[in-house]
């Protein structure tokens, strides 16, 4: 008789997980194959919504924390036990795909589901985790969610954020929380016995290796700046040049010179200035205010403190006649994932035939938060081209399938430890 996490890999549905994500692809629709479905938005609220009615149809039961997280339960024959946790998030960037976390949340309740299609009861509850504001577009920064959970961010700082047109995350959570209606509320940090997230890989080694499954061994360090650069506002056409504050004059060159610093004929370096604001933001009139941001990547530590720690010098040494704060908003060194659950990632896909392996993730997750709290680890599965944050992701239903059924087994075997 096949072991119990084997029986529940094999009960895992490829039909009902596409279904799914195809339901799921619905809400923030943008009509070019890709979705807007951004933190705490209704659509958002409405995903959440989707996925609970899902859990409840199936007698899971439902808990949210103080920043949003949501955790969906299906309970061991100890009730007491510590939980394992599996997860990921919902929220997409505005021009995202439908696979970025999408696939971590629904392979997560694909997991309870089978287990409870396959009859297989767990020693330990299992549970299924929507972590809030993964993608940090809305509100800033990036894993908010689990950063709050885990210590890393304070609440009070994370309800404070603004969203570009003032909206406080706190304002944003509450309509979220009661559209919801989820009663049961969960302390932050409360005990797991592991965390696992499954993902698409966002990248294109899987799939040039031919492989099916990636066993994360770690992600690379992030640190996330805004710059904000403050000049004067005057008359495009009678100032002189050389009388002028222009902050876009000064942000360019700042820029361009980080660009300068972070170049790396390695092609390691990750270096991003992915928003650009500019104020008042009209043809006639030099700016007075850019903010823009800087999100740096890189696997090695010291690498990411020496560049990184230059950014602040760098755009002071460019402002010109201008003011210029440089705020890190995010700074996370790279971290390394349990052996323990990788070993158990690997163990499943090998047993399943499934081609696997090892890599480090380029795209931060909120799995990088789980580290300090409980044995942690991720697995990747291919999407088309590596292409992601992009209305053009793309991933098989019988790659999404293996990866689901790789998870289902993997935590099987730690909620019966
Ligand atoms: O930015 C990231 O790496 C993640 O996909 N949000
Ligand atoms: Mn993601
Ligand atoms: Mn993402």
């Amino acid at each position: 008789m096949a072991s119990a996490s084997a029986a529940v890999a094999a009960a895992v549905s490829e039909e009902r997980l596409w279904r799914r994500h195809m339901e799921i692809a619905t809400i923030g629709a943008t009509g070019r194959g890709g979705v807007n479905r951004q933190a705490l938005t209704p659509e958002d609220a409405e995903a959440r919504k989707r996925v609970l009615d899902w859990a409840g149809a199936r007698g899971f039961t439902a808990a949210v924390d103080a920043i949003g997280n949501m955790f969906i339960r299906r309970e061991g024959s100890d009730p007491g036990a510590a939980p394992v946790v599996t997860g990921s998030h919902l929220d997409t960037q505005p021009t995202g795909g439908n696979f970025d976390g999408i696939f971590g949340v629904l392979a997560a309740l694909e997991v309870l589901d089978a287990a409870s299609d396959a009859g297989v009861p767990t020693v330990r509850p299992v549970e299924a985790a929507v972590w809030t504001n993964e993608e940090g577009g809305r509100f800033q920064p990036t894993t908010m969610g689990s950063a709050v959970f885990a210590g890393s961010i304070p609440l009070e700082t994370a309800l404070a954020s603004t969203d570009a047109d003032g909206v406080t995350l706190e304002s944003a959570l509450g309509d979220t929380l009661s559209e919801m209606g989820v009663e049961e509320r969960r302390e932050f940090r409360f005990p797991m016995a592991a965390y696992l997230e499954a993902h698409i890989e966002q990248g294109p080694i899987l799939e040039e290796t031919k492989n099916t499954i990636g066993v994360v061994t770690g992600i690379q360090g992030l640190r996330w700046f805004q710059i904000e650069v403050t000049g004067e506002e005057a008359h495009a056409g009678t100032t002189p040049l050389g009388k002028r504050k222009d902050a876009v004059a000064a942000a360019v060159r700042m820029i361009a010179a980080l660009q300068e610093w972070m170049r790396d004929e390695s092609d390691v370096v990750r270096f991003t200035v992915g928003r650009f604001d500019v104020t008042p933001n009209s043809p006639n009139t030099v700016p007075s205010r850019v903010v823009f941001t800087v999100d740096f990547r890189h696997p090695d530590s010291p690498t990411l403190a020496r560049l990184g720690d230059g950014i602040d010098a760098i755009c002071h040494r460019n402002a010109m006649s201008c003011e210029v704060i440089v705020k890190e908003t995010l700074s996370s060194f790279p971290t390394g994932f349990d052996t323990i659950v990788q070993n158990e990632i690997r163990r499943a896909a090998t047993r399943q035939g499934w081609p696997c392996i090892d890599m480090v993730s380029g795209a931060t997750h909120d799995a990088k938060f789980m580290v300090d709290l409980c044995p942690t680890g991720m697995l990747f599965v291919p999407c088309e081209g590596g292409v992601s944050h992009s209305e053009a992701e793309r991933a098989a239903p019988a790659d999404l399938a293996a990866g689901a059924s790789v998870l289902a087994e993997a935590v099987v075997e730690l909620a019966n430890r």
